[in-house]
């Protein structure tokens, strides 16, 4: 037997893969004049086949689609965008195919717009390597180590550093190798593995295909040699196996299965795997693509699986190996690139997308903001557009992921603005917090329904919200009076009130504010539990913090109820004198003068004190909870 080479499924799966030619995707760092345009100019009409130009954003997303099926993609940010023409800049990112005797390539181009951080960081999220150019007469950029630090952070672990323009300083090689070192000590500060460096000249070609030989001193590979050999590295087929649920095809379709693409790794039929986060086992019966069954599929594979075991599964689940499964929490901490111009302000809640589903998503703490100059953490209360913090975030419920440095694809995730619909930030996780799941929820033997029987009352909360002096304390404390004249037992919330004791920390910060809300939606909700009506009276002047209050209570249990006194009349009430003052600049961040009230779009109810007075306007709350029953 000795010298016969054994057929094992590995070989097999190589050969699958060798078939389909590899691809690398490349995104190219740099900035027009450091001749980005040249050098792709040159690849793509140098190399011997050209299998595509240039082509859009959408269109490389459908074609990625089309590819790799339904991948999460931190380019689902081009889907978002378009969705709602007109939210925030538009991604603008080139995709340029070409192919090789070896390899096909695509370089993914965001030359001269990557002041946005949202293009850079759709185009990092398709790359395996970044090819960094660089003007061998400027030397390492803020721009460059900015392009660096952003693609490290997502998980880019090798650079191609170019440096162009070589025949501009007659190829000395004391030039390429300071500027070499220089870029060497800043990459192993970030985690970089590999960077490897090819003096060049995009004009005349000189180690782009070929050595031209006019920098003898220089033994090593030219640019394409280097793109056509280089790892294509892990979350792919080598790493753990993931595969996102993206569908669940019913018992009535031709073909019970759970569809989706490979994130990362390989699966062979037959093989165990865990559903997350239920953590139910089962093995492989079938893997389908899209010509028919197959033994083994990897990663960037579009599937269907059936199982052998009856077990529940739906979209947003994760399937992976038994040995190394995801994690499955629901606090972690992550780096965070902020990409609206609306601030990030802790505690207020996010719409979080994950390759395995989605959840609500507050940033309980932000640890530091990280200069990406010079790599500096500082503190910081908010992160504002284009920064970069170090954060720690907090789920409504446990989802699975991996850390962004094990797998790319299942460790990166999008913040949506809620009010808006805007992709605010994009994430990498860095690891589990396991806090939460030391805390468990205990649960007693009385309960709300109880309590709520045993006072005869089906408790709510009924929200008032307006601007400073619209009158909305008055309308409470009427509102209270009449309600304890039912026999109904109620407590009133007011903002001044609940400043003076448990937010007495709390200032009048956009940040402050949501924290302010958040605590007295908390305690509110506390209250519905002990079977009170409870009367919450704040100006709350953000949509999306109301409806996060809305959302901690049961449905049906909260009324919001706009108090609607226009600015003006507010000012020319001014019952405490603060309007004055607030003009006269004596109290910064004002309520409707220097600091915004969003106005609901779509209240329970709708109280215009200029028609009503306080005892009218009270009644009609009244009347609202008979409608409802209440
Ligand atoms: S909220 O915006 O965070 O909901 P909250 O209702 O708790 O505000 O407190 C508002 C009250 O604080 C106002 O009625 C007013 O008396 C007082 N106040 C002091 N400074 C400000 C300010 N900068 N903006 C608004 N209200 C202020």
């Amino acid at each position: 037997m000795a010298g016969v080479p054994r057929e094992t499924e590995d070989s097999q799966a190589s050969l699958a893969s060798r078939k389909r030619k590899r691809e690398l995707r490349f995104i190219v760092c740099g900035s027009v004049d450091d001749g980005n345009s040249t050098l792709l100019d040159r690849l793509l009409h140098d190399s011997r086949t050209v299998l595509r130009d240039q082509f859009s954003a959408a269109e490389a997303e459908s074609r990625i689609w089309d590819a790799r099926g339904d991948a999460f993609d931190f380019a689902l940010t081009v889907d978002g965008l378009q969705e709602e023409p007109g939210q925030g800049a538009a991604i603008d990112v080139a995709y340029r195919q070409f192919e090789s005797d070896k390899r096909k390539f695509t370089a993914i181009d965001t030359t001269g717009r990557e002041q946005h951080t949202q293009n850079l960081v759709t185009g990092v999220s398709n790359a395996d390597l970044a090819l960094i150019l660089v003007d061998v007469r400027k030397g390492i950029l803020s721009r460059t180590r900015r392009h660096s630090h952003v693609a490290s952070l997502m998980g880019i672990r090798q650079v191609i550093l170019a440096v162009d323009k070589m025949d501009l300083v007659g190829y000395r090689q004391d030039l390429f190798s300071s500027i070499v070192d220089d870029y060497g000590r800043f990459a192993r500060e970030l985690e970089i593995e590999q960077v490897h460096a090819v003096p060049l000249s995009a004009l005349t070609g000189e180690n782009v295909f070929e050595r031209q030989n006019r920098a003898p001193w220089y033994n090593g590979p030219t640019l394409m040699e280097l793109l056509e050999t280089v790892e294509i590295g892990p979350g792919g087929e080598q790493g753990p196996f993931r595969l996102p649920v993206r569908r669940v095809n019913g018992p009535n379709s031709e073909f019970r299965g759970i569809g989706g693409t490979v994130a990362s790794g390989r699966i062979e039929r037959g093989m165990p795997v865990v559903v997350s986060p239920s953590g139910e086992t089962t093995t492989v019966e079938r893997i389908v693509g899209p010509s028919g069954e197959l033994e083994i599929a990897v990663a960037g594979q579009s599937i269907r699986l059936a199982l052998t075991d009856e077990i529940d599964v739906s979209r947003g689940d994760m399937i992976s190996g038994t040995d190394r499964p995801p994690e499955v929490a629901d606090q972690f901490a992550a780096h965070l690139i902020w990409m609206d111009a609306q601030p990030m302000l802790p505690e207020r809640s996010y719409l979080a997308r994950f390759a395995g589903g989605s959840a609500v998503a507050r940033v309980t703490d932000l640890t530091h903001r990280v200069d990406v100059d010079t790599m500096g953490r500082f503190a910081a209360k908010t992160l504002e557009l284009n920064e970069i913090g170090y954060c720690k975030i907090s789920l409504d419920r446990p989802v699975p992921f991996d850390s962004c440095s094990d797998v790319r694809r299942t460790g990166a995730f999008l913040l949506i603005d809620r009010s808006t619909n805007a992709t605010a930030g994009a994430g990498m996780i860095g690891f589990a917090l396991r806090r939460a799941s030391n805390v468990v929820w205990q649960d007693l033997k009385t309960d709300k329904a109880e309590r709520s029987r045993a006072i005869g009352q089906t408790p709510c909360v009924l929200w008032l919200t307006g601007l400073s002096g619209a009158g909305k304390s008055t309308i409470a404390d009427r509102l209270e009076q009449k309600l304890r004249a039912l026999g109904k037992h109620t407590y009133v919330l007011d903002g001044d009130n609940v400043r003076h004791g448990l937010n007495r920390d709390l200032g009048f910060t956009d940040r402050d504010r949501v924290e302010n809300i958040r605590r007295v939606s908390e305690v509110a909700r506390l209250m519905v539990d002990a079977g009170l009506i409870v009367i919450v009276s704040f100006i709350s002047p953000f949509r999306s913090e109301r409806e996060m209050a809305r959302n901690l209570m049961e449905e049906g249990e909260f009324f919001e109820i706009f108090v609607d006194t226009p600015l003006d009349v507010c000012e020319a009430r001014d019952p405490k004198g603060l309007y004055v003052k607030a003009r006269r600049g004596e109290i910064p961040n004002f309520t409707g003068i220097d600091s915004p009230y969003e106005a609901p779009d779509d209240p329970d109810l709708r109280i215009d004190t200029t028609k009503l007075s306080a005892e009218q306007a009270a009644q009609s709350v009244v009347q609202l909870l008979r409608r409802k029953d209440y």
